[in-house]
């Protein structure tokens, strides 16, 4: 529990290991509040292949935080502007992980050319914490293949 934190982009071969992590805090903090139908999709969307074919087309990238070796939190962002994924393992929560992998998330996007803002679709635990961390609801919750979710915005310019 004190080890320290290292932050870095994922590495090939860590999708298991970031799937695990996803799907483990996932079942206990986000699927109670979902139909099946959801947490079928989520799941699919969260398979180890479905990670590593989104960043091999290049177009999303995965930032990680390790503890010891192993990997306690994760943050996937699309195409340089919206989080897919941000989960952090239940006994790292509330350490600023979460607050570290934007920041580091948003130094990434900074770099592709006109980023102005970070977007996410927050689960309803989420919707807390992205506003401790400035972003904003711009919309009423949502259902959409059974996934339940708040569109969010944070304002990067
Ligand atoms: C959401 C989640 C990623 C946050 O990770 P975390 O590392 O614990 O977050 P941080 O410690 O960086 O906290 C960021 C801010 O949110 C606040 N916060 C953290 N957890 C909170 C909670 N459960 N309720 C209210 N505020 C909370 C922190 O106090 C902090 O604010 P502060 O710095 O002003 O004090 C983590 O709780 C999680 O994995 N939840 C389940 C999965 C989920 O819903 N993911 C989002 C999918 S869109």
């Amino acid at each position: 529990m004190s080890a320290k934190i290292v932050y870095g982009m994922m590495r090939d071969g860590e999708e298991k290991a970031i799937s695990d992590l996803v799907s483990r805090v996932f079942s206990e903090f986000v699927a109670p509040g979902y139909t099946s139908e959801g947490i079928d999709t989520f799941m699919a969307y969260t398979e180890p292949d479905a990670i590593d074919l989104r960043s091999l087309l290049g177009h999303n990238f995965v930032l990680t935080a390790k503890a010891g070796g192993l990997i306690v939190g994760a943050i996937e962002v699309r195409g340089h502007e919206h989080i897919c994924l941000l989960f952090v393992d239940k006994e790292y929560q509330r350490r600023g992980i979460a607050r570290e992998l934007i920041r580091r998330a948003i130094v990434k996007c900074s770099k592709r050319r006109g980023f102005e803002y970070l977007s996410v679709n927050a689960s309803p635990f989420a919707v807390p914490v992205y506003a401790r961390l400035g972003f904003v609801q711009t919309d009423k919750e949502q259902l959409q293949d059974g996934i339940r979710y708040i569109p969010m915005l944070l304002v990067c310019k």
